[in-house]
């Protein structure tokens, strides 16, 4: 593809594991070691994106504890105590002012109406930056706290997801634009003819609407999704917005782009409306001698226990404790190659059948950058990847992953954005007020004010 043809600029994520995205990130000097339940801590990492104009920021959620072994999880604390996304970003919102706020909120252990509400409010709150990863939760210990035994089924939970994202979506639209007049004069305060109640009956969900908060300021929150086996693929092109699936090389990136952009056509949806934005772990140092330090001092923290710990989990729990860690992994068992269909899994599998990495090598890559795909290097280095990738239609973005955190985030502001912007390929200034308006994208119009229609009430 032509280097000079991509002249627009990138879009950038700032994703924040509680500690930062390496497994012993806590264990880093310069990491805030209570980060997780650490409101102070959140505030100020966000204002650091926002100094370096970042798109958004980004937490993950889950709604469990990690499930595992004590023995390693004790000295791995990500996601064992953090703070609840939706309570979390609203605050965020209050202490910053164009920095989008992104959270997950899983479809496969929430009711529509909850989310819709939630995520309205958090748009009005932070006037037009809020944004919804969907996701449909990979792990059976969030089933455990929600009545149930065992996870849905992949194909079962996407489905039930898409049709939860259409409910939303409908929830969203309740009331028009313009539904509420607040006329004192005529002591009129809403026109019921903008006030629509969904009346969705499907075969997951029966809701009935309206929904007790006015339309979001950005219409519908920016909508963000992070799979990449089929069903997420094909979820990606029909509702997402930005697509945060990791990929690991210029190619697949590549062909991935293509196959997301190219099946949005079905759904109606123009390629444009979706920004593909891979995770990043950016290892910056002011020279690459610097940058490489860093890594190896979070890559020598890994502890074994916390290794095999990681691996396992990615591999369905599987038993690894009595394989020589600098041998071959094992074969996965049908059963569990056949049941989830995850991303992670297959690029474990990858790493040992075509690059033959041992068990350590592969919980070193994979704990180092939790499957995301890593640059180590000087700011020149990593803005010469990030523009290789953009400048080539690989991306149109990345969710940059700080290794550490404060320390890796500052570092990447001051070092890598400023060379991001001295060759165009970044913003100085926000371009909008919304999170759509700085990721380009379009406000939905109401599905009732774009038909032009103006629904009866319902009963
Ligand atoms: C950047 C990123 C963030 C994610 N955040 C979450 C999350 O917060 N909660 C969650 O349950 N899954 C999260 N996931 C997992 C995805 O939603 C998805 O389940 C996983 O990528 C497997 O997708 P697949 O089954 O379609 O291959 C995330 C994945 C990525 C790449």
């Amino acid at each position: 593809m032509n280097q000079e043809r991509r002249d627009k600029k990138m879009h950038l994520g700032a994703f924040f594991h509680p500690t930062g995205n390496h497994v012993a990130a806590w264990l880093h000097p310069n990491a805030q070691i209570d980060a997780g339940t650490n409101f102070e801590h959140y505030a100020s990492i966000t204002q650091t994106a926002e100094r370096g104009k970042f798109d958004l920021m980004f937490v993950a959620d889950a709604v469990a504890v990690r499930n595992g072994k004590l023995q390693a999880l004790r000295r791995w604390p990500q996601y064992m105590a953090y703070f609840d996304p939706l309570t979390l970003l609203p605050a965020l919102a209050a202490v910053t002012k164009n920095i989008g706020v992104v959270a997950t909120a899983t479809t496969s252990y929430n009711e529509p109406y909850h989310i819709a509400r939630k995520f309205a409010s958090l748009d009005h709150i932070s006037h037009g930056r809020a944004g919804w990863n969907v996701v449909t939760s990979s792990a059976v210990n969030e089933a455990w706290n929600f009545g149930r035994d065992a996870h849905y089924a992949h194909d079962q939970r996407y489905d039930r997801a898409n049709e939860f994202v259409e409910v939303v979506k409908g929830l969203w639209d309740s009331w028009e634009d313009d539904a509420f007049i607040r006329d004192r004069s005529t002591e009129i305060y809403f026109d019921p003819a903008k006030l629509h109640t969904l009346n969705h009956g499907g075969k997951h969900f029966k809701v009935r609407g309206p929904l007790n908060v006015a339309r979001p300021p950005q219409g519908h929150p920016v909508l963000f999704q992070a799979g990449s086996s089929e069903a997420g693929r094909e979820s990606a092109a029909r509702f997402a917005e930005g697509v945060f699936t990791p990929l690991h090389t210029l190619p697949g990136a590549q062909d991935f782009y293509r196959d997301i952009k190219g099946r949005m056509a079905k759904y109606g949806r123009k390629p444009e409306a979706l920004k593909i934005m891979p995770g990043l772990n950016a290892i910056v140092g002011r020279t690459r001698k610097e940058a490489e330090e860093a890594h190896r001092f979070l890559q020598s923290k890994i502890h074994p226990d916390v290794g095999l710990e990681l691996l396992s989990i990615q591999l369905d729990n599987m038993d690894l404790s009595q394989y020589d860690l600098d041998g071959p992994l094992p074969d996965i068992p049908d059963h569990v190659a056949a049941e989830t269909g995850q991303t992670a899994m297959r690029n474990i599998v990858r790493w040992s059948k075509e690059e033959g990495l041992t068990i350590r090598q592969i919980y070193e890559r994979y704990a180092g950058a939790r499957g995301q795909r890593t640059v180590i290097g000087s700011p020149v280095e990593i803005a010469d990847d990030m523009e290789r990738w953009f400048r080539n239609y690989g991306v149109d973005g990345f969710l940059y992953h700080p290794s550490h955190l404060p320390g890796g985030l500052d570092a990447f502001v001051d070092l890598v954005i400023p060379e991001l912007q001295n060759r165009g390929l970044f913003r100085e200034e926000y371009e909008g007020k919304t999170l759509r308006e700085n990721m380009g994208l379009e406000r939905p119009k109401s599905r009732y004010a774009a038909e032009g229609c103006r629904a009866k009430r319902g009963g």
